[in-house]
């Protein structure tokens, strides 16, 4: 699998979106990842659905929403037809993860599934036969700029084992806390999809060109 990186805007400086998106795209960031919270699932709020629409229409990067969100259900149509690619819903957040998947799909976008660092890396399993990503959250969802979960690494390392085993093409991503000291660590567990907010942000071209150098050394 192709290693990619995916910017999270959550650590964007928001009256600069425009040119910050543009810089990391053309920097030779792939997915653009867009952090939804509903102030329930996690303590806070962040963007909504008029966000991803208005991202759509300039630009073509892969949309990759991650909604940390109760009962995600009840909103992934209205983010498919914002133009969301991709949709990663938590389990812990779904009363019924696999109508919330079957929907996704039907909505004709890839569906993730994410999980908490709490969470153990088998609840998973079940779903591999039908969702086309995992993430494993290293740290708690809710905020950008935390500390790396140490062990982490373990997790994306049974995860990888587990979708080999299955044959099929998942992405395996990786969200919170990733920077370019340890990012070689998660890679070189099995992840193939890097989520990087405040290690990207602060001088986006510059740090997405870092990152993408990194993520084709570890190829
Ligand atoms: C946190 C979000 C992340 C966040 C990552 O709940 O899901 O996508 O933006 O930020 P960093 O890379 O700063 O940990
Ligand atoms: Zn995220």
């Amino acid at each position: 699998m192709e290693n990619i990186l995916a910017p999270s805007i959550l650590s964007a400086d928001v009256m600069r979106m425009g040119e910050q998106v543009n810089a990391v795209a053309e920097a030779g960031a792939k997915y653009l990842h867009i952090d939804i919270m509903d102030g329930m699932f996690v303590p806070s709020m962040s963007y909504g659905i008029c966000v991803v629409e208005s991202i759509r229409k300039s630009c073509n990067m892969i949309l990759d929403v991650h909604l940390m969100v109760t009962e995600p259900i009840r909103l992934v149509k209205a983010f498919a037809e914002a133009g969301a690619d991709i949709i990663t819903v938590h389990e812990e957040a779904c009363s019924d993860v696999r109508e919330t998947i079957e929907l996704i799909h039907s909505l004709g976008c890839k569906a993730g599934l994410a999980i908490k660092p709490a969470t153990p890396t088998e609840t998973v399993e079940e779903y591999l036969d039908t969702v086309d990503l995992v993430l494993i959250m290293c740290v708690e969802p809710g905020f950008g700029g935390q500390k790396y979960v140490a062990g982490s690494e373990v997790k994306v390392a049974k995860s990888a084992e587990m979708i080999a085993k299955t044959g099929r093409e998942i992405d395996l991503e990786v969200d919170g806390g990733i920077n370019l000291g340890n990012v070689s660590e998660v890679l070189t567990a099995g992840a193939n999809v890097i989520v990087a907010g405040s290690a990207i942000f602060k001088d986006p071209a510059a740090n997405t060109r870092a990152f993408v150098e990194a993520l084709q050394a570890a190829k």
